[in-house]
């Protein structure tokens, strides 16, 4: 598991943009496992200045985490609307190459199996990450087991309220996702989890600390073998903290 602390998030972006674009440069027909949320906001205005720049995304795929339930792609917080307000409308991908499980459908079941084969056919070069403050990937919440596949989840209470930001109230969250489960983000190659700000160093520390734990899910990145975390100060302050304590007990017998 490798760590970079950096000192602000704008240059953790422009790091994390740097290696898709070195992906997205040597690979035939490279697959994106995209985030949504403010962590990769920065990373988004990163790519379209780099596509401004000449990068194309023409042969790319994307395969984004997740969506909410009853959400249709124009509502404006849906994830599709998200997508395409910080980084689709800017970049040259195809609409056809771009992938977000639908949460406006009858059939949520044969959605999740229709999402499934998708990623089937599209390994992921990839993929971005967040971490909740409960320490979710996607919307895998915390539960006593973890899933395989693309499942439809009941939101957890720290997860609505977290997000409630984004709606008028708190009542607007919807409280219940479509999410990939952990199996394409454990087969990606490469993982980048990005987390910004105070709020995160106690999920971060958790994640890459202790044993794996289904009451904590990012904590099963530390088996992938290739996996970034990509921090600002603020998100490694408990880390660096511990670092600290360590090395001063280490000096100090
Ligand atoms: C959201 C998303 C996650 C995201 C996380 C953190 O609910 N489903 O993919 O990583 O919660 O969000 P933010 O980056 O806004 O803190």
């Amino acid at each position: 598991m490798n760590i970079r602390i950096f000192s602000d998030e704008r240059t953790a972006a422009v790091y994390a943009a740097a290696v898709i674009e070195y992906v997205v440069q040597t690979t035939e027909h490279p697959v994106l496992g995209l985030a949504t949320g403010s962590t990769p906001v920065p990373l988004y205005d990163q790519l379209v200045e780099f596509h401004q720049a000449g990068l194309s995304f023409a042969h790319v795929t994307t395969i984004n985490l997740d969506e909410y339930v009853g959400l249709p792609p124009s509502h404006p917080q849906s994830y599709h609307a998200f997508m395409e307000e910080h980084l689709f409308r800017y970049i040259d991908v195809r609409k056809e190459n771009t992938n977000i499980p639908r949460g406006d459908v009858q059939d949520l079941a044969g959605e999740c199996k229709r999402y499934d084969e998708v990623i089937k056919n599209h390994p992921i070069d990839v993929q971005v990450l967040g971490i909740g403050v409960n320490g979710h990937i996607g919307f895998n919440e915390p539960d006593s087991v973890l899933k395989v596949g693309t499942h439809v989840v009941t939101l957890a209470e720290e997860t609505i309220a977290a997000n409630s930001r984004f709606f008028a109230s708190t009542q607007e969250v919807p409280n219940r996702a479509i999410t990939v489960g952990l199996q394409p983000i454990l087969r990606a190659k490469k993982v980048l989890l990005l987390a910004f700000g105070e709020a995160k160093a106690q999920a971060v520390m958790q994640a890459i600390s202790g044993d794996v734990r289904t009451s904590l899910p990012a904590s099963i990145l530390q088996v992938h073998p290739n996996v970034t975390f990509v921090l600002d100060q603020g998100a490694a302050r408990v880390f660096l903290e511990e670092e600290k304590r360590k090395h001063a007990t280490y000096n100090h017998g």
